[in-house]
């Protein structure tokens, strides 16, 4: 098949633009699709420097270089920063993502940091997952949220990019719906203002673009990331969301630009419907252990809380 644009052989099809790409005008349309993006929906405004977290994917490490380059354009400064979860048992997960995470970071020549959940906050995923029964993708979920909020203000940034993709947001969306969590659905947005304490602005460039040409636009660049799925991805609850996933997929050959009709209507008209239902004068707090944000005015946050249990459990299970 010939490119819609020149003679050259395609590499690549976009369905639900009926468009067939060769290798440079697929990186070109790409390219322009993420700064009309940021543009667009503002997700830049009054930023000046924008911590950028990442984990090694293919996700977070595209935006880092795009985001990188870009970076004039939008009059903003990169930094990175990546967490090491101690997720090693058999696989050694954390360690080769962060060696990639820090590959990337020199590659595009921002400064960056690490932070080592086994030093910096004395737990690792792989010692919850064995010395309690938490599933361990909720403690993981919980520590990315407070460690990389506490990483950007301790760097100075005012905003924090995330790799999120469509295809995450379209199964976050629809699980949502099935399982009633409209609570937390009203507060995830492109981007959300910093709010209930925090100064941290969180953004996701990504939200509205497919994870597979992400990973296409990826492999033509040559990024060096990590293919290995997080080794806890096949847990009971993340069995559940991978079939949404796969389904939502499956309605998407079918049905080409679904997954962004899902995700569109849902931030421009459901969203903030449910913000206004949902958005009440919450009682912010000081957590008492480590100064930061606690919600509903409680005396310690739910990091330090959990943090805590699992120090004692590992200490009483032995460690
Ligand atoms: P996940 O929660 O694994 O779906 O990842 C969503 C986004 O969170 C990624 O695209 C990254 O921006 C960020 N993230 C996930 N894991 C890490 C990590 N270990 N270090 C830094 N950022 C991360
Ligand atoms: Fe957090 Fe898998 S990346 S449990
Ligand atoms: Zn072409
Ligand atoms: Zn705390």
């Amino acid at each position: 098949m010939k490119c819609s644009l020149c003679e050259k052989e395609a590499v690549r099809e976009i369905p639900y633009m009926k468009l067939f790409l060769c290798r440079e005008h697929f990186i070109d349309w790409f390219n322009q699709r993420f700064i009309r993006d940021a543009k667009r929906y503002k997700l830049f405004e009054k930023s000046k420097r924008v911590a950028v977290a990442v984990s090694g994917g293919k996700d977070s490490t595209t935006m880092l270089h795009l985001l990188n380059e870009v970076s004039k354009q939008l009059n903003i400064e990169i930094i990175g920063v990546t967490i090491d979860l101690g997720i090693n048992n058999g696989t050694k997960y954390s360690s080769k993502s962060v060696e990639i995470a820090i590959d990337n970071f020199k590659i595009a020549q921002v400064e960056y940091k690490v932070i080592d959940l086994n030093k910096d906050y004395n737990f690792t995923i792989d010692r919850a997952k064995s010395r309690t029964n938490r599933p361990a993708c909720s403690v993981c979920g919980l520590s990315k949220r407070y460690i990389l909020n506490a990483a950007a203000e301790e760097m100075n940034a005012d905003t924090l990019a995330t790799g999120h993709n469509l295809d995450d947001m379209a199964q976050f969306i629809f699980s949502g719906y099935i399982y009633g969590n409209f609570e937390s659905l009203a507060r995830n947005s492109m981007i959300n203002p910093p709010e209930r304490g925090y100064k941290i602005k969180k953004v996701k460039p990504f939200f509205f673009t497919p994870e597979n040409e992400i990973l296409h636009y990826a492999i033509l660049k040559g990024y060096p990331f990590i293919y290995d799925p997080c080794p806890y991805s096949s847990e009971f609850g993340s069995v559940a969301q991978e079939r949404i996933g796969d389904m939502l997929k499956n309605m998407e050959t079918k049905m080409p630009g679904m997954m962004i009709n899902l995700v569109k209507t849902f931030e421009k008209q459901i969203r903030p419907a449910l913000h206004n239902i949902y958005s009440k004068d919450e009682d912010v707090g000081k957590c008492k252990l480590c100064g930061r944000p606690t919600s509903n005015g409680r005396d310690i946050c739910s990091f330090c809380s959990i943090k805590n249990k699992l120090i004692a459990a590992q200490l009483t299970n032995g460690l």
